[in-house]
């Protein structure tokens, strides 16, 4: 584990109260807090960037009776096994699914498995949860 260490910074007074704001908004018990997560934020999009292995889940929404939808979502799904690490359905109406993919890999692999499922005539809407492996946030 890292040592924890204090350091100063500077900023105009109008720029830390809403730093200050912020930090209350979300509920943060301090600002080195906001500010730690802030800068992992930072890090998990600069790990994206550079396509290093990472950690993202894709949420979609379909239609049920779209067809052969689920079969072409699944058939994606096998041929990027190696990127895919499950995959959780739930039925959230008699025509809608909703699905959570859950994958690890290069992010330009994530990245094009989630494009190729929002692609699908069918899919009604698709967000990418980008997240990292963790071993550099410690
Ligand atoms: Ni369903």
């Amino acid at each position: 584990m890292s040592e924890l260490v204090r350091f100063s910074l500077s900023m105009k007074r109008s720029l830390l109260e809403r730093l200050e704001k912020m930090t209350r908004a979300r509920k943060y018990a301090n600002r080195s807090e906001f500010v730690r997560d802030m800068i992992r934020d930072a890090l998990v999009a600069e790990e994206w960037d550079a396509d290093e292995e990472v950690v993202g889940t894709a949420t979609l929404l379909y239609n049920h009776h779209a067809r052969r939808l689920s079969e072409r979502l699944t058939d994606l799904q096998h041929h990027h096994h190696h990127v895919v690490l499950a995959t959780t359905h739930v039925h959230l109406s008699e025509h809608l699914c909703m699905e959570a993919v859950l994958m690890k890999g290069r992010a330009s692999e994530i990245k094009g498995v989630a494009d190729l499922l929002r692609q699908q005539k069918g899919v009604l809407h698709l967000v990418l949860s980008m997240s990292s492996s963790g071993d550099k946030l410690a």
